[in-house]
């Protein structure tokens, strides 16, 4: 029996068993229950370890459904189908054969990033709770949905100094081993994460330098990059400006080639492949042979992220730093120019596929069709 899609995630988890028992405790009573809080916070991430959490309650499984790469509302429905392998069977509308679907199940779905499609996520969530009493729905959106039953969590940033520390030494741990929190340098640790807010992708994004730095180091460039900012003035920033700064930091920090890659991978939603990658954006100022060493420089400062996915490595970003790519890629006059190359690319991967559809490498197509669903659905627009 089939039990959900939830991905495999490698990178430890930290804190937040209050948060996780306080959202189980909510889908008791609500069967909406909306993370919100700013890009960063953890909104997605909480909202997987609570589904993963809860999974023994939801016999026909837990279904993640990423809507980052949907822009079209009227595509809500259909991207949720997909993602819950919901066969593509009759004429009638999609939310129709879903709500059929789910009415004698029980089952968790989590709507991650709602934030751009609020009205239809919400009118989704709407037509589907009331068709099938055994589901619950837990989306992440940096707003409410606004429907009524919603009950809405404002996920709060990691604890300072307990958690945001302990998540700071994990990741400061990986990229450099013999790293410790020691007395000597517990205190700026603590007023780093402290000066980071505890958001977990700033802290995450400030860990690879210590790669390189001292935590007193890193402690004294954020320190100098805030006060830049700021103007010397140490008054409360909003989180978002904060994570900004971050961005903007390790962006400054990257070289030419890897700063123009940054913002041409920004194309790709949902993820993408090392030929895609190569494909798409080589050429003027990155000869296709560098590609894969920048590549490698851009997920050691965890501007990528890997995933492993049917064996074929799959890259992604966070959306909050694919995001920050898209507006440098705007600024750079180039998007047109790549949108077109990401289009070309996943059109002529669906041609060979469908000439390969009755030979031996359909299997192979099909996963990659499968894993390229994203993207497929941006080239389409
Ligand atoms: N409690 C946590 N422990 C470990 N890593 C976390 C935690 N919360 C968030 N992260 C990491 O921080 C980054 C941003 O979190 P994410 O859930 O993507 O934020 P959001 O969805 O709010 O934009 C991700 O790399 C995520 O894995
Ligand atoms: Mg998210």
């Amino acid at each position: 029996m089939t039990s959900g899609n939830l991905p495999a995630v490698f990178s430890t988890f930290v804190g937040r068993r209050r948060d996780i028992a306080a959202i189980r405790s909510r889908l008791e009573t609500a069967r909406l229950v909306t993370l919100t809080g700013v890009g960063g916070v953890g909104k997605t991430r909480l909202a997987l370890e609570a589904a993963t959490s809860m999974r023994k309650g939801f016999p026909d499984g837990v279904w993640l459904v990423d809507l980052a790469s949907v822009r079209d509302p009227a595509a809500v429905a259909g991207a949720t189908t997909t993602a819950l392998s919901v066969p593509d069977l009759g004429a009638r509308p999609v939310s129709d054969r879903l709500a059929d679907h789910l009415a004698r199940r029980r089952t968790l779905i989590v709507l991650d990033n709602c934030e751009h499609l609020a009205d239809a996520c919400a009118r989704l969530a709407h037509a589907l709770l009331s068709a099938a009493p055994g589901l619950r729905v837990l989306a992440t959106s940096r707003a409410s949905l606004g429907i009524t039953g919603e009950s809405v969590f404002t996920v709060p940033p990691l604890s300072v100094p307990d958690e945001a520390v302990e998540l700071l030494r994990d990741r400061a741990e990986a990229v450099r081993p013999s790293f410790r929190i020691t007395d000597a340098n517990r205190d700026v640790a603590m007023r780093l994460c402290e000066r980071l807010d505890g958001l977990p992708l700033a802290i995450e994004l400030a860990a690879t330098r210590l790669r390189t730095l001292t935590v007193e180091q890193l402690g004294a460039r954020l320190e100098d990059r805030f006060a830049l900012l700021t103007g010397g003035s140490r008054t409360a920033r909003p989180h978002q400006r904060t994570l900004r700064a971050l961005i903007d930091w390790s962006h400054d920090l990257c070289s030419p080639g890897e700063q123009l890659l940054w913002r041409r991978l920004s194309v790709f939603a949902g993820g993408f492949d090392l030929e895609a990658a190569e494909e798409v954006c080589c050429g003027d100022g990155v000869p296709r042979s560098e590609i894969l060493d920048l590549l490698d420089r851009l997920v050691t400062q965890s501007v990528v992220l890997t995933a492993e996915n049917d064996s074929r490595p799959q890259y992604r970003m966070l959306e909050t730093i694919r995001e920050y790519g898209r507006g440098r890629l705007a600024e750079s006059g180039e998007e047109r120019r790549l949108l077109r190359r990401h289009r070309d690319f996943f059109r002529a991967l669906a041609e060979s596929s469908a000439a390969a559809w009755y030979g031996p490498g359909q299997e192979d197509g099909l996963a990659r069709l499968r894993a390229h669903h994203g993207n497929l659905r941006v080239a389409l627009e």
